[in-house]
């Protein structure tokens, strides 16, 4: 193994210090094949090493062999916001409703798309919202996001400020996409690209691995790297600069999201609250959503992966799941909050995630792991319900508003994500009397897309369909 400090150092005097660093650290490995690698290789290595933090990822290493649940407390379910049942009830979402399209009228709401996960149980490696989603044009879901904006953008008059978080892994890529396809008829200066920090990926004995023999493996740091980039990246003064005051913040991988819902919008800002969130009941108590409870007092979000047995499967006397509020990570977060917890927070807490990551041995060779090798460190947004005061948590209907896209097949895939878009389609379609087929699943039988330029929803849809229309199997609108 060839890794001698001085000769390193010597070679480039200008990253002494990050060198020492690296040998100081027990990460010298890193530098096994320092006589083999080409110049412009030795400088990308030694530019990753450079803002490295060596204790810190030590912390965070030592922190990951402790873990093993991240709370302890008494839990309880949540205050939530029931789908509406009644005429009382949906006489006050009227008058909600009211509060967030004046909000929306006035400029006050941004959308803020978290997109710069690896997406690794897809396997494929290109960022989510390039998928081709849509079940007959198959626009991409970024696409379809897109059209979802620019319809609230027409109905309330306004331009909305669009925010993308990608990371470095995917940001060109990202960026290149919506240059080719022209920013979907948005202007450039409206959709602003920021990326979220990374972090170096460990093996399990805390060594930094490697995919190659210049460069050392880096994970997006989780979407709570939000919150760091907003204020690193100058997002949070662009926003405030705009007049914002609340961002909408979703998960690019659901691709039945009702963007700037007024809805959503209107609880929040009557309640005053900091950072809202949406729910659905789970469809099975092991569900792969995180839920969202009370824990002496203080609302959090638990990761599925995170709750015990007998806490997922806790019924109440009727028989339905205790813990049922599936986090489907939709929030409203108010700016003042977010200055708040710059002003008052710690920083968010990292999660340590176990995973198969491709590397290369000590022999230089690429290995395909069969068994988890690798530690990655995650923080997570829904952390900051530690710092809220007054939160509010709506409870919606997953067919109309959750369909992540997760996996290549099988659940959370791109066939549930389409089969769900035009399972909503069809029931609007439905509830204006045109027979829709369906299956003895309940899913629709043929094919059916509606454009949100079309109708963004099912009121706009009544307006413009022709109500004698007749399906023969494929609608395209
Ligand atoms: C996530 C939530 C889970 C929730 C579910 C709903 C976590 C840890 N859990 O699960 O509580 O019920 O979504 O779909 O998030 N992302 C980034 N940067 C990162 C990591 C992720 O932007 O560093 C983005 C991804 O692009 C994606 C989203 O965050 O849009 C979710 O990431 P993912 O890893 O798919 O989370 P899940 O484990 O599915």
């Amino acid at each position: 193994m060839k890794m001698n400090r001085e000769t390193i150092e010597r070679e480039y005097p200008n990253y002494r210090k990050y060198i020492r660093n690296v040998f100081e650290a027990g990460q010298a490995r890193i530098f096994r094949w320092w006589d083999e690698i080409q110049p412009l290789e030795k400088e990308h290595l030694l530019e990753q090493i450079a803002p490295f933090d060596f204790q810190f990822i030590r912390k965070l290493f030592n922190a990951s062999l402790r873990i093993t649940h991240s709370f302890c407390g008494n839990l309880a379910p949540p205050e939530i916001i029931a789908v509406p049942g009644n005429a009382a009830e949906k006489k006050i979402v009227q008058k909600v409703e009211k509060i967030g399209k004046d909000s929306l009228r006035r400029g006050e709401v941004a959308v803020l798309t978290v997109a710069g996960g690896g997406g690794t149980r897809l396997g494929v490696d290109v960022p989510k919202g390039t998928l081709p989603i849509a079940p007959i044009t198959r626009k991409s879901i970024f696409q379809l996001h897109a059209e979802k904006i620019q319809a609230v953008q027409k109905r309330y008059n306004i331009k909305i400020p669009w925010y993308i978080m990608t990371s470095e892994n995917n940001d060109p890529v990202t960026r290149n996409f919506f240059q080719m396809h022209r920013f979907f008829g948005f202007d450039s200066q409206q959709i602003c690209f920021f990326t979220q920090g990374m972090l170096p990926t460990l093996d399990l004995q805390g060594n930094l691995l490697m995919d190659s023999k210049s460069n050392i493996i880096m994970s997006p740091n989780g979407h709570g790297g939000a919150i760091i980039a907003l204020k690193e990246k100058g997002v949070l003064d662009d926003m405030k600069s705009r007049g914002i005051k609340s961002i909408f913040y979703h998960q690019v991988d659901n691709v039945l999201i009702k963007i700037a819902d007024p809805v959503f919008t209107g609880y929040h800002l009557r309640d005053r609250a900091e950072m809202s969130l949406k729910v659905v009941k789970k469809c099975h108590p092991e569900e792969k959503v995180g839920i969202i409870v009370v824990i002496d007092g203080r609302l959090h979000t638990i990761e599925y992966s995170e709750l015990s047995r007998e806490d997922m499967c806790a019924k109440n006397g009727n028989g339905t799941l205790k813990y049922n509020a599936g986090n489907i990570a939709v929030h409203m977060i108010s700016l003042d909050f977010i200055e708040k917890v710059y002003r008052e927070g710690e920083p968010l807490p990292y999660h340590a995630a176990v995973k198969k990551v491709p590397y290369i041995d000590e022999n230089g060779k690429m290995i395909n792991p069969e068994e988890n090798n690798a530690i990655k460190f995650e923080s997570f947004i829904f952390d900051l319900l530690k710092y809220v005061k007054k939160s509010v948590i709506m409870e919606v209907i997953r067919e109309d508003e959750f369909s992540p896209v997760k996996n290549m097949e099988g659940e959370n895939s791109p066939t549930t994500a389409r089969q769900d878009m035009v399972n909503l389609f069809g029931r609007w379609l439905r509830n204006m009397g045109i027979s829709i087929p369906t299956d003895s699943h309940g899913n629709v039988i043929g094919l059916i897309e509606i454009s949100p330029c079309f109708a963004l929803d099912e009121e706009e849809l009544k307006d413009k369909i022709d109500k004698h229309l007749q399906f023969n199997g494929c609608l395209s609108l």
